[in-house]
């Protein structure tokens, strides 16, 4: 019997450790803000989470991780930030590449980077063209990234591959076409900082994501609030619709 017409996944194995994680890296201001220090070194303090994350991933056998680093919405902030965040994002890629592809790290970077300056498209363009190879961990950084603009995106090009078709699409037609069509929709999904929200992350692939939201601020979400937060998720039903009564019934057949 075909039990979904869903696109979502099928129920997968409990207690399995997460295939695709997603964050939210939030709090670095106020982590700053709390040391009397400047912004920018809440930032610069986040970029050293992200290698240590990158690193507890690899360690735990997780294949998927996806990071947002800067919204389509970050725009808003004062220039002189958004300045210091692209001359941070240009230092960790020139200093980064050679370790993650070391590590059998393939980076993709998500979003409308055509916003960016060229130096650092051209770096971005490098950087997945140098670790394209790479199967162990599959990185993704989203920046100027927004869910709404790559749903968007893919609704556009999606129209323009097949232009004679005019009605009839179905959810499987628009997927190859967005942003993270290379991975499983995530099983966990993070955001630190304290607010509960996800400000226009992957709308369409959380659909069915767990969710998990921690007051402890990026720059402290360190290895043992990394596990706290595998060690919920572990704890969870995912039942995708279904009832637990029958999940139960599965697991003894
Ligand atoms: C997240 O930290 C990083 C970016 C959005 C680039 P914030 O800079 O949002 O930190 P808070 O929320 O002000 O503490
Ligand atoms: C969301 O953080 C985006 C990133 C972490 C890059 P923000 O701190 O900008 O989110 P809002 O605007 O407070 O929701
Ligand atoms: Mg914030």
């Amino acid at each position: 019997m075909a039990l979904f017409t869903s696109s979502t996944r099928q129920v997968p194995e409990a207690a399995a450790v997460p295939q695709h994680v997603a964050v939210i890296m939030d709090g670095n201001g106020r982590w700053a803000k709390k040391r009397f220090m400047p912004r920018f070194s809440g930032h610069a303090k986040g970029v050293e989470m992200v290698r240590k994350m990158v690193r507890a991933c690899l360690e735990r056998g997780i294949e998927y991780l996806t990071l947002f680093a800067f919204s389509s919405e970050n725009w808003r902030r004062p220039e002189e930030e958004v300045s210091l965040l692209m001359q941070l994002f240009i230092k960790a890629l020139e200093q980064q590449v050679d370790k993650l592809d070391e590590n059998g790290v393939r980076l993709r970077i998500i979003g409308d980077i055509t916003r960016f300056d060229s130096r650092l498209q051209e770096l971005i363009r490098a950087a997945e063209a140098r670790t394209a190879a790479n199967e162990r961990l599959q990185l993704t950084i989203a920046a100027n990234y927004g869910g709404r603009w790559d749903i968007m995106q893919a609704v556009n090009a999606m129209l323009q591959a097949q232009p004679e078709k005019r009605t009839g699409w179905a959810e499987a037609d628009l997927e190859p076409y967005l942003s993270m069509h290379f991975a499983p929709e995530p099983d966990l999904f993070i955001r630190t900082g304290g607010e509960e929200r996800i400000s226009n992350f992957l709308l369409w692939q959380l659909a069915y994501t767990e969710l998990y939201f921690t007051s402890t601020l990026w720059p402290e979400f360190d290895r043992s609030k990394f596990d706290l937060a595998i060690a919920s998720y572990q704890k969870r039903e995912r039942r995708f619709g279904r009832t637990g009564e029958q999940l139960a019934g599965e697991a003894n057949a």
